[in-house]
């Protein structure tokens, strides 16, 4: 017996209230590990090993599979590559088994052999969307949990994309754990893992993750997937963004905007009205998602505090990041945040981690602060050192095209960055500290 982080999957002999590896709280549980009765596992490890040279591998590179859902297609970096297995996560009730039905439904219309194993959901409940969704009902299904029956079965069924939802409700009864434990879920996955590269199936994965950590989080089968997509999103708004943050085909944090309708998850290509909303106070920036720009809004709310410590709180920010911010405002430039409570909002849901963002908030801070508007149509891009300087960052012309195509007039930028070759009808201030593009603004 040991202890397993429910989390990460860390291994400890006593129990802790604090995994060590990933730093959750209360996750650890006790689980039987995970020794496989059957013979099947040494009968593998026996194999012949073969040494290769690169040179002599030969290989046929086959066309992505589309399905033709735009903004799905290209968070995989255009198209599923075949054989390749994707971990798809997301909080519960956010939409995945209708984005995987949708695909399912798409493909096996298609003419592609899709099987979807759902332990979660009757076969009826499956049907119902799939009719809901207006799709074929082609698809076959599994409503078993035994994944090692239902692989056996899978194997002359042959199929081309077999999509399992979710990894926490299927167990292998080899192994003595109970189900949705770390130990069942990084062997299940094993399992899936090989029956794909050996039959070359498609295999496409959902985890779900809690705050709890009740349930395994997917956390530990990231390494051992090629793609792991995320789904998330405010459930209130309707909008959902699918986030590659690991992709062996193609960019990582690529972002695709979603919009959750009676006819399920819709592609969104009008997603800047998604991001900006107009208001005076809002400082707009461009972050660059994957390959994707994206003009987004930052709203400051700076009010007297009655606490004895303020408040500082960050929505989609770092909170960290932002108390730098603070710290620089007030030291270098002498503006006042004591006994002031500061709140920090990104638009839309999304979680900033570009450094560009800096200029951006630090404006729409003391734009609150002095109660004065910031300038319509305006963008700010470039990351706040220390002392104050504005410093450059990457693929600033991307940016600058993007905030001129959605019909921004003037951009405060870094000093020193070379536009000669460029056309931009923008009006451009270059700024070397921050202290000038807050005299330019509220002077
Ligand atoms: P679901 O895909 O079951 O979530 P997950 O598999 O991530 O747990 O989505 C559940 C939500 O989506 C549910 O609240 C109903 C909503 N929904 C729609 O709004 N439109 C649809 O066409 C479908 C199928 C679901
Ligand atoms: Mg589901």
């Amino acid at each position: 017996m040991a202890y397993f982080c429910q989390e990460c999957g860390y291994k400890s002999l006593k129990w802790l209230g604090r995994c060590p590896e990933c730093g959750s709280w209360n996750t650890l549980v006790e689980e039987k590990e995970s020794l496989i009765k059957s013979k099947n596992k040494l009968k593998q490890e026996t194999k012949e090993i073969k040494i290769l040279k690169l040179s002599d591998i030969r290989y046929e590179e086959k066309p992505r599979i589309l399905t033709g859902i735009s903004e799905f297609d290209l968070v995989l970096g255009g198209g599923i590559v075949p054989g390749s297995f994707i971990l798809i996560g997301g909080d519960p009730g956010i939409g995945k088994s209708t984005l995987l039905t949708q695909v399912a439904g798409i493909l096996a219309e298609k003419g592609l052999k899709v099987v979807y194993l759902s332990a979660e959901e009757s076969a009826e409940q499956v049907k119902l969307r799939v009719e809901r969704l207006g799709l074929g009902a082609k698809v076959f299904f599994v409503g078993d949990n035994n994944l090692s029956a239902v692989i056996e079965e899978l194997k002359t069924l042959k199929p081309d994309l077999l999509i399992v939802d979710s990894i926490q409700t299927v167990f292998l009864p080899e192994l003595e754990s109970p189900p949705g434990g770390v130990s069942q879920i990084r062997e299940c996955a094993n399992v899936l893992m090989r029956f794909a590269k050996e039959q070359g199936v498609i295999t496409i994965v959902v985890g779900h993750i809690t705050k709890g950590g009740i349930i395994a989080g997917p956390k530990v089968l990231e390494h051992l997937v090629d793609v792991v997509l995320y789904l998330e999103g405010e459930k209130e708004t309707g909008f959902r963004l699918l986030r590659a943050v690991k992709n062996r085909f193609g960019p990582v944090n690529e972002i695709g905007v979603f919009l959750m309708t009676s006819k399920g998850l819709a592609p969104h290509a009008q997603y800047e009205d998604l991001f900006l909303s107009g208001e005076e106070n809002a400082a707009i920036f461009c972050v660059i998602e994957g390959t994707r720009p994206l003009l987004v809004e930052v709203q400051s709310l700076v009010a007297k505090s009655f606490l004895a410590v303020p408040r500082r709180t960050a929505v989609g920010f770092d909170p960290i990041r932002l108390s730098l911010l603070v710290a620089i405002l007030e030291k270098k430039f002498h503006f006042n945040f004591t006994n002031q409570d500061i709140y920090v909002k990104v638009s839309g849901g999304l979680k900033i981690t570009d450094p560009s963002a800096d200029m951006a908030v630090a404006v729409s801070l003391v734009s609150s602060l002095l109660e004065k508007p910031l300038p319509p149509k305006t963008l700010f891009i470039g990351e706040v050192g220390l002392s104050g300087e504005i410093r450059p960052v990457r693929d600033i012309v991307l940016r600058l095209k993007e905030a001129e195509k959605k019909g921004i007039k003037k951009a405060f930028v870094p000093e020193r960055i070379d536009l000669s070759n460029h056309s931009l009808s923008l009006e451009i201030f270059p700024c070397k500290r921050l202290i000038e593009v807050c005299e330019k603004l509220f002077r």
